[in-house]
């Protein structure tokens, strides 16, 4: 695809991807974060720019650079994020939530530099973040608004990966659901992605490992065949 590619499929369609990882800030120089590269993410923001897409990058601390000929707003933490993606979805056919959104923040951000006093800390108290995703999805801003969320699972006691990653979207209610597998550091920091995209419709799309551009690719197939036919 890309230069000298496939017809741009995505022309005239306008897309929100979120990436990078939140953090959510006890103090002016200390957060909690995670380690959300945004590699993944910028590939989707890329990827669409390419086959046509307008493209609005809603990028939380990440280190990567802005892609070509996409849009970027950069973000800090879990609320901020909200805030921007919101607004953009407002006119976009699709959303894709790529961002590592933290679940949970501290009850109190101080203003000013927590010192160290000699007696024992305080344990930490957190709060709920809203979750985006499902705010989105049960809110969508324009009739057929495609809405992709990402999930990284372990099997467990509680049923493997896909079984995770189908409850997840029930949950969410998206319309699709990329499932990684996460074991060590799969996933993260790294350039190659393995999933499967999981559909509301029942749908499940293996992608075997290889770069996070071809996972983007067919992320965006996905999206792009339940996108309504233009008006
Ligand atoms: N997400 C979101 N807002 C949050 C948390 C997550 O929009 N507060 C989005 C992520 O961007 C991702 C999807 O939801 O697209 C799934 O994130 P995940 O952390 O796997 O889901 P959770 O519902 O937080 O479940 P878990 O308990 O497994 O963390
Ligand atoms: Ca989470």
């Amino acid at each position: 695809r890309g230069p000298g590619g496939l017809a741009a499929d995505l022309a005239g369609r306008r897309v929100v991807v979120s990436a990078g990882g939140t953090r959510e800030h006890l103090d002016p120089v200390r957060f909690l974060g995670n380690r959300s590269s945004g590699r993944q993410g910028y590939a989707l923001a890329a990827t669409a720019a390419a086959r046509g897409a307008r493209v609005v990058l809603v990028s939380a601390n990440s280190a990567l650079p802005d892609p070509a000929g996409v849009r970027v707003r950069r973000v800090v933490s879990a609320r901020d994020l909200r805030a921007a993606v919101l607004e953009e979805a407002a006119a976009a056919d699709a959303v894709v939530m790529a961002a590592a959104v933290a679940d949970f923040r501290p009850a109190d951000v101080v203003a000013t530099k927590i010192k160290k006093t000699g007696a024992d800390p305080a344990p930490l108290a957190l709060v709920q973040n809203p979750d985006v995703l499902a705010e989105l999805s049960a809110h969508r801003a324009r009739p057929g608004q495609v809405v992709v969320g990402f999930a990284a699972e372990t099997g467990d006691a509680e049923g493997d990966v896909l079984a995770h990653g189908r409850a997840k979207l029930a949950r969410k209610g998206c319309d699709l659901l990329v499932v990684n597998e996460v074991g060590d550091a799969a996933g993260f920091e790294r350039p190659d992605n393995a999933a499967v995209v999981l559909g509301a419709d029942g749908s499940e799309v293996p992608v075997p490992l290889g770069p996070k551009e071809d996972l983007a690719d067919v992320v965006w197939d996905l999206v792009a065949a339940r996108l309504p036919a233009r008006a």
